[in-house]
């Protein structure tokens, strides 16, 4: 049975992996499950956490006693989770958001023309989530975990990104077509803007889950 060490907390998560509609019938999306995100929600809830789940696109049960709240693309995704964040002690970005959207959506679906060449796909920057709640800090105290996925020099980049989005543990992973994404098993290393850095070796999704809780519990005191 899990440490209550969470009780009374409110904390945040995002899950899962926006899409940027195209027309009525495609998307630009990632490859992310949801399952590191939701792994993270049900071992905040058995800490014994008020959990808001916030899910983008992810096909799995929702936890036990989880608020889940489901949402589409990333500007969905930063509404729902600038509301939850409004009370919350931590918040913990696992979802894979899109940098960019298409700039136009076309309400038919978009057709060949012919022999024409294709017409490029115009794009238009997403909010960086992460970086807005980081800066503003909705309730004072509040301590903000952000996902690095990374598919090479990753400890290298996870180290600029942390800086960049200003966040306290930034969790960075490697990914691939068949790495991380879709799978159980995850391995990490935890960077904290304090200088930290806790490594955690492959396993369970649930074990990577439980040594983030372990560093924010630490921080919230
Ligand atoms: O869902 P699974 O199949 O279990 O896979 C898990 C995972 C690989 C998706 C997860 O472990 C992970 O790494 N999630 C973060 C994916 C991601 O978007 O990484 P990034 O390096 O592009 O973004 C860095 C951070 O900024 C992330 O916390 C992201 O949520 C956040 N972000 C990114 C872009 C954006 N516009 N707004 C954001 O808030």
């Amino acid at each position: 049975v899990a440490e209550p060490d969470l009780a009374g907390r409110h904390v945040v998560v995002s899950a899962g992996g926006t899409r940027e509609p195209l027309d009525p019938v495609r998307f630009l999306g990632n490859r992310s499950s949801g399952k590191q995100g939701y792994a993270l929600a049900r071992t905040a809830a058995a800490r014994g956490a008020r959990v808001t789940l916030v899910a983008a696109n992810a096909s799995l049960p929702d936890p036990a006693g989880v608020d889940v709240v489901p949402v589409g693309t990333a500007v969905e995704l930063r509404e729902a989770m600038l509301r939850a964040a409004a009370d919350a002690d931590a918040v913990v970005m696992a979802a894979a958001v899109a940098d960019f959207r298409p700039a136009a959506y076309a309400a038919g679906k978009i057709k060949k023309k012919g022999d024409q060449e294709p017409a490029p796909i115009a794009l238009v920057r997403n909010p960086d989530i992460l970086a807005e709640i980081a800066a503003d800090r909705p309730r004072s105290g509040q301590v903000v975990v952000g996902f690095a996925a990374e598919t090479d020099d990753v400890l290298a980049n996870g180290r600029a990104k942390l800086k960049r989005k200003g966040c306290d543990l930034l969790v960075v992973n490697e990914v691939g077509e068949r790495k991380t994404f879709g799978s159980e098993e995850n391995e990490a290393v935890v960077l904290g803007a304090d200088g930290s850095e806790t490594p955690v070796a492959h396993g369970p999704k649930e074990a990577l889950a439980e040594t983030v809780w372990d560093l924010v519990a630490e921080r919230l005191g």
